[in-house]
């Protein structure tokens, strides 16, 4: 603090010159020798002194002083005052988060002021909020960029220099104001500013598996933030975070609730404790939605049936949507889990999920609601390929849902593997919106333990191209409805956050949320930049800081392949809570829950077979896709074993055999944590200790878990292959029968783990909660 206040000085001080040189001689000299000692005074004393500890809370929001001296001149000179009038809650957020910004960043109040009286405004409103913005001519920008949008511009009102923030609409104010802040808080010149923007995808929504007893399905950073007994009347000071959080990335939407639904929530107490959060979030542009269980009207409503096309049923689905609604003016709509993993649905009364989709669509339509029906479905007895099922179920009723219905698709076939290929229903559905829904919470990836930046992972399906109309037919170009030419456009994100007080764990699972948000924006976003303003935001702008700990989180998503499933492998975690290795998993009464099924190893080779010859699934991508994942000559490496059986001494691209080739992705999978680890060392001093030791920590966890993947898989593979280690390949720490009966890294050998860091989710799908 102290070396902050000396630079400041010293920055006037030099500001000063010109007056002070007026003066002759000795004192001048005098002068000169004080301010260079306090100068270098300054400098030790902010060398030594300590980073302040950082607890994580403040997420990509922590605003620190700006410490680069040309940049902090040039923001104070731009940045004199704030004209911001209007009262609206979404005006005052912004306001009250550009003060808290600025405050933070220059080291000074910024005063509000009525008008822009003077050089260095910030004049942010939209043209009904204030004269000034409303006669700047920015009607064709603005007509450009929507509800949500906004133009942040250099420009001169009335001979004075002036940086202006325009939106159509409060909340696109609001969004202007975070993008500018987070101009700063990356350091960015404000030199001939002229930015437009507005979202490409219309919903960008968080999905919480949140239950009302406060667990959280796959949650591994503490409780559900929602604390249903304490509402409606106590409302915690961390929803204001929150909703904060969200809109400064750009999510205006949540699901309160599991998708594994529990009806009681749409009943009137807690209508009313949602309602509550509505009224914090709604400032922020943010709409609550919630799980809509499908039997509701027999468990809530006191029916016999909740058959879709039942008279008695949908009067009942009606009625509870006007009752939503006189409660949430504003409610966004249902989320739908129905007939998947022994959740009820349509299928029960033999109708189809259009069937199911359209009556819940029918309730909410006169109130302006949407549905998002999942289509993350797979028969109860396994009768086919799992990875076909959602497209059989789901490709004939395409131009079957009412106009308010959205299918929510996952990003692959299966279930949020390390790597899948996109869901062969994007691109299938032409007459339907598909929305996106990816996983930012780590079920599959390391819990809260692994360091994943999955960014790369959202940005590969996002690129994928399904060819449904020619060459560039991208997921995003699907998602965002310029393939097909739907103005119903949506995101879901499945959310990492809970009551830990950093929101998600591990450090780096922020990223993970920024970058959903960021991506759900503006899905051709480069997951490299993101990560590079995250670090930035949210640690330092220390330049080898950035470059190395960048290069470690873009690699971190390949390196977790390469040590889970490499070569498109899948499904072979620990059963229930997918914590670690199972790749022996078998039995318990369904195939499709087991590892075995999926690997098919035997002594000739391993990988699943989904070309004309096996499941045929393959045949479910467009043509020019299925072509190329269906050869073995121009499938990837990256999805040979989905996709193929190969035999162990085949030879790979690279001139190893199969079995060798595996032992060289796993062994390169632990190697890169290994230099991740290193990496992290040599960055110690450049951010809080807090921090910093937490991320050191986990990563020796990391290490742990990659070899506890590399060991077992390989052991167990080795069964089949009966090949040995190739020379110089690390010998397995232990024998294949230890690891088959380990359940986590925390064993004695491995060291006790160093805090709580596998909170493992529930097994399978859970019952209402
Ligand atoms: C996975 C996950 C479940 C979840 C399900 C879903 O299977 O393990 O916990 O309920 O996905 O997305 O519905």
């Amino acid at each position: 603090m102290k070396g902050r206040a000396m630079g400041e000085r010293r920055g006037t001080g030099s500001r000063g010159q010109g007056t002070a040189g007026e003066t002759r001689g000795p004192r001048v000299l005098r002068r000169a020798i004080v301010r260079i000692v306090l100068a270098a005074l300054a400098i030790v004393v902010s060398a030594a002194a300590p980073l302040r500890a950082d607890d994580g809370y403040g997420l990509w929001l922590r605003y620190p002083r700006v410490d680069d001296a040309a940049r902090m001149a040039e923001y104070r000179a731009s940045i004199t005052r704030l004209v911001l009038p209007g009262e609206s809650p979404t005006l005052r957020a912004a306001r009250d988060e550009l003060r808290r910004g600025l405050r933070g960043m220059l080291g000074m109040e910024i005063p509000i002021s009525p008008s822009v009286s003077a050089s260095g405004a910030l004049l942010v409103g939209t043209p009904a909020s204030s004269r000034r913005i409303a006669a700047l001519g920015l009607g064709e920008e603005l007509r450009r960029v929507g509800d949500e949008g906004f133009v942040i511009r250099a420009a001169s009102v009335g001979g004075r220099r002036t940086i202006v923030i325009a939106a159509n609409r409060d909340v696109g104010v609001l969004y202007g104001a975070f993008h500018l802040l987070r101009h700063l808080q990356t350091h960015r010149p404000l030199a001939d500013l002229s930015i437009v923007q507005s979202p490409r995808i219309g919903r960008r929504v968080l999905n919480h598996w949140d239950n009302l007893d406060r667990s959280v399905e796959r949650g591994y950073a503490g409780r559900s933030l929602w604390e249903w007994d304490a509402l409606p009347d106590s409302l915690s000071a961390r929803y204001v975070d929150y909703a904060r959080a969200n809109a400064s990335i750009g999510i205006n939407g949540t699901v309160l609730t599991n998708v594994n639904a529990n009806a009681r929530v749409l009943t009137a107490p807690y209508l009313h404790k949602v309602r509550a959060l509505a009224g914090v979030f709604r400032p922020y542009g943010i709409r609550v939605y919630l799980t809509a269980r499908f039997s509701a009207p027999m468990e809530i409503g006191g029916l016999e049936t909740a058959d879709p096309l039942d008279p008695a049923v949908r009067a009942w689905w009606k009625a509870k949507a006007d009752e939503i609604y006189r409660t949430i003016p504003d409610f966004g709509g249902f989320l739908v889990k129905a007939n998947s993993e022994g959740q009820p649905g349509p299928q029960d009364y033999q109708r189809t999920h259009a069937d199911g989709a359209n009556m819940l669509a029918e309730a909410v339509a006169p109130h302006g609601g949407i549905v998002m029906w999942r289509a993350f479905v797979y028969s109860a007895e396994t009768p086919t390929d799992r990875v076909r099922q959602a497209h059989d179920e789901f490709h004939p009723l395409d131009g079957r849902f009412q106009g308010n219905v959205l299918v929510q698709v996952k990003n692959g076939p299966l279930d949020f593997q390390p790597r899948e290929p996109f869901h062969p229903l994007f691109g299938a559905m032409p007459r339907t919106p598909l929305m996106l829904e990816l996983q930012i919470t780590q079920e599959y990836l390391g819990h809260a333990s692994d360091l994943v930046y999955l960014a790369p992972l959202f940005e590969e399906v996002l690129d994928a191209d399904t060819h449904a109309r020619g060459a560039g037919s991208t997921v995003a170009k699907v998602i965002d409805g310029s393939l097909e030419g739907h103005r119903l456009t949506a995101i879901a994100g499945v959310a990492n956050t809970g009551t830990d007080r950093n929101w998600t764990g591990h450090p780096f699972g922020q990223a993970n949320w920024y970058a959903f948000g960021r991506l759900a924006w503006d899905p051709d976003a480069a997951s490299a930049e993101i990560a590079e303003e995250w670090l930035r935001m949210t640690f330092t702008h220390d330049p080898s800081f950035v470059a190395l700990v960048k290069a470690m989180m873009m690699r971190s998503r390949e390196t977790a392949v390469e040590y889970m499933t490499p070569l498109g492998l899948h499904h072979i975690m620990a059963r229930d809570h997918h914590y670690g290795p199972g790749p022996w998993v078998e039995g318990g009464g369904r195939a499709d829950w087991t590892s075995v099924y999926y690997h098919r190893a035997d002594t000739l080779g391993v990988g699943f077979d989904r070309t004309a010859a096996g499941s045929s699934a393959v045949a479910q991508y467009a043509a020019p896709v299925a072509a190329r994942w269906g050869s073995r000559q121009t499938v990837p490496d990256s999805l040979l074993l989905w996709f193929h059986r190969v035999g162990w001494t085949e030879r790979m691209r690279s001139g190893r055999t199969l079995w060798d080739e595996l032992v060289h992705r796993y062994d390169a999978g632990v190697d890169s944590v290994r230099g991740m680890r290193r990496t992290w060392d040599g960055v110690r001093g450049t951010i809080d200790p807090e921090r910093h030791a937490d991320v050191a920590a986990r990563l020796a966890t990391q290490e742990k878990v990659a070899r506890w993947w590399r060991d077992a898989a390989l052991l167990y593979f080795q069964q089949f292959s009966r090949q040995p280690f190739p020379p110089g390949a690390e010998p397995p720490a232990h024998s294949l029968e230890f690891y088959r009966r380990r359940v986590g890294p925390e064993v004695p050998e491995f060291g006790e783990a160093t805090h709580a860091i596998a909170r493992p989710g529930f097994s399978g799908p859970s019952r209402p909660r």
